[in-house]
């Protein structure tokens, strides 16, 4: 069976910083709440003249740019987005278009935030099975267009942004090594966007609840799939959700602070692109090495779930 890994990252986020204290002066609430419920202390808010291809653009061109590979090597675009231009053209056609990638198959991919997982372990089936040999993956969102900036409960956890990852062959070893996807639709109508406003409505406790069980035994499974004891791990990168829930994965897991990504603080939630935005903050960063067994989770609205294992 072929190996298949991440060749290239590329990321962006939009200049305009949005902090605690900018929100505390519209809705009723505070810095303090925010940190200590959420972890978060800014977001990234995109102009009005910014959407989501935008964003899926730019991440695109630096992950090709980082795999050392032109437009023309990719065959196949898959965008993990819960928040596109429109309900079509897709995403991914629109960004086929702007570099230029001339009748490949492009597509988008709805899974709210676990999106990121789903389009990666997607392109892997393709490549394994000989289909396309370089997948260009991204994870794209501005959730600040579908959220109600008058509702505290929601408006302080998200932020906009996108990760994009070349997806191809890689030596022996090396990869994802494992997987597991899932979903539960009877938890559908705890995350969803409201029909009538078209904004984001939020059981905060009931995702809470889930997510506190499901990121740890998601990826306990995965763990177990690819022949690892959880001690093996070097790295986790979650779904950036909410500090404590990432807190609680963590712990059950057995990792010490250092070997989690808590991109949070500075991004929010980004929904199908926090995981690959974290990545690319963590290889910045030295966080990620060469031959590192790294976990990364997701979960959001479905509600639904998703976790790799795979060696840097
Ligand atoms: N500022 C100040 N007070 C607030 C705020 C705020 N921004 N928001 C809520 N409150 C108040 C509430 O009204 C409540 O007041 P009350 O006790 O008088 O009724 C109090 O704070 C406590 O509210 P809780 O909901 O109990 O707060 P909790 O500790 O559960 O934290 C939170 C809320 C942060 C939303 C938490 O439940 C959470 O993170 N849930 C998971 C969210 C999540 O992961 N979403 C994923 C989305 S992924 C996707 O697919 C889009």
């Amino acid at each position: 069976m072929k190996c298949v890994g991440i060749i290239g990252v590329g990321a962006y986020v939009p200049e305009n910083i949005v902090t605690n204290f900018d929100l505390a002066k519209t809705v009723d609430t505070n810095d303090e709440w925010i940190r200590s419920r959420t972890g978060i202390e800014e977001r990234r808010i995109a102009s009005d003249d910014m959407d989501t291809t935008d964003m899926a653009i730019i991440a695109a061109e630096n992950a090709l740019v980082n795999a050392a590979l032109d437009a023309s090597d990719i065959d196949l675009i898959l965008v993990a987005t819960a928040t596109p231009d429109y309900a079509f053209p897709s995403v991914a056609c629109l960004v086929q278009e702007a570099l230029g990638m001339k009748n490949i198959p492009a597509m988008d991919i709805s899974v709210a935030c676990s999106g990121f997982i789903y389009t990666l372990v997607t392109a892997k089936q393709f490549i394994e099975t000989n289909t396309y040999k370089n997948v260009l993956v991204i994870g794209s969102e501005k959730f600040s267009k579908i959220v109600d900036w008058n509702d505290r409960n929601t408006c302080i956890l998200f932020g906009d942004g996108a990760g994009a990852v070349v997806v191809s062959e890689v030596s022996d070893g090396k990869g994802i090594l494992s997987f597991e996807l899932g979903s539960d639709g009877a938890g559908a109508k705890h995350l969803a966007v409201c029909k009538e406003t078209n904004t984001v409505t939020m059981n905060g406790r009931e995702v809470y609840k889930f997510a506190v069980r499901q990121m740890p035994e998601s990826s306990l499974n995965v763990i177990n799939k690819a022949g690892l004891e959880k001690a093996e791990v070097d790295f986790l990168i979650p779904h950036q959700a909410n500090i404590r829930i990432i807190d609680a994965a963590r712990q059950k897991l057995g990792l010490k602070k250092e070997q989690v990504s808590t991109t949070i603080t500075k991004h929010g939630n980004t929904s199908a692109a926090s995981i690959p935005l974290a990545l690319h903050s963590e290889i910045q960063n030295g966080r990620v090495k060469d031959n590192d067994i790294i976990v990364m989770v997701g979960f959001g609205g479905g509600l639904s779930w998703g976790s790799v294992v795979l060696r840097w």
